[in-house]
């Protein structure tokens, strides 16, 4: 379907519109403290399509960090280091129905590896198979990725949300201490926490993460060069896993009601990629008790409704 750029603008008009009221429900993240200072009431949506042409509407190019959106490029760049199979041979591919920050599983269940690369004991794996001589090279691979893929060559870290979340992120390092005490992680654990504390805190706006989407959304190819950037395998994987476990204990429910391969972040940001369609990229800062942006996803439930993107 070729989208007409009118009706899209329009379109998104209403979508911000309609769903500003979400943004009075939840709350925004504050156990990152640094978090806690985003405004509410921002919302903003982008779209990408295949043939490159971008719609946005509200607040389209306010920044937010990324969070747990970045789980998805250290994945991508795991993957080129180490290649798929080797990746999956040290974190699994199956949803936990359990919280991101969740450790219960690492314990109760007999299973030598992190359930999936979306949860935060399997992101802090994925990072640990990242190449590079140092944390800086490890670290600017990602980011160097990340502004390829985004065509933004200005996104950087967020230095406050960064130490924020390295001062506060004892949760992570308990996960991080647990599966090296178990073999599961190897290498330095400081080193490996500091890169996936800097990915996490990579900001970006709309616009950067539904190219992102688009990109998937293409097999693997940047919309606006041509450029193959993944193999259109890894393009496949890593959507499949955005749909079984990118919302985390939520995707079940967004498969119903919105069934588009998607990620989000505690930052407020949802990367949406409809295979084929579109890359969408939604902010909302105020979170359910899941770590999702509410108003986000009723954004993404409309459009999905509206331009009939459900995958199933
Ligand atoms: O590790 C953390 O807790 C954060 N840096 C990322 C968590 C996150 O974004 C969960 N997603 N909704």
């Amino acid at each position: 379907m070729i989208l007409d750029g009118v009706i899209m603008r329009g379109l998104l008009e209403s979508v911000i519109e309609n769903n500003m009221p979400y943004t009075k429900d939840g709350k925004v993240a504050s156990y990152i403290p640094l978090l806690s200072s985003a405004n509410p009431d921002h919302l903003g949506i982008c779209v990408t399509t295949l043939e490159g042409k971008e719609y946005s509407a509200g607040d389209c190019e306010v920044k937010f960090t990324m969070q747990s959106i970045s789980k998805v490029i250290s994945l991508m760049v795991a993957m080129l280091d180490k290649g798929t199979k080797n990746v999956f041979s040290r974190v699994g591919m199956e949803p936990t129905g359990d919280g991101f920050n969740s450790i219960v599983n690492l314990e109760v269940r007999n299973y030598n590896k992190p359930f999936n690369p979306m949860i935060n004991a399997g992101a802090i794996v994925t990072c640990s198979l990242i190449e590079g001589e140092n944390v800086e090279e490890k670290f600017q691979k990602v980011l160097s990725f990340t502004r390829k893929i985004t065509g933004n060559d200005s996104i950087d870290i967020n230095q406050g949300v960064y130490l924020s979340e390295k001062n506060t992120g004892d949760r992570n390092r308990a996960l991080a201490y647990f599966m090296k005490g178990n073999g599961i992680l190897q290498g330095n654990v400081d080193d490996v926490l500091e890169v996936y504390f800097k990915q996490c805190s990579m900001e970006v706006c709309c616009r950067d993460i539904s190219r992102i989407a688009a990109m998937l959304a293409n097999d693997g190819v940047l919309p606006w060069s041509g450029e193959r950037v993944i193999s259109r395998e890894v393009s496949r994987i890593v959507k499949t896993i955005m749909v079984t476990c990118g919302m985390y204990d939520e995707s079940g429910e967004f498969a119903v009601h919105i069934g588009i391969p998607a990620k989000s972040g505690v930052g407020g940001g949802i990367m949406a990629s409809v295979p084929k369609r579109m890359g969408i990229g939604v902010f909302g800062p105020s979170l359910d008790e899941k770590g999702n942006s509410i108003a986000g996803i009723k954004m993404l439930q409309e459009l999905s409704k509206e331009l009939d993107l459900s995958i199933f």
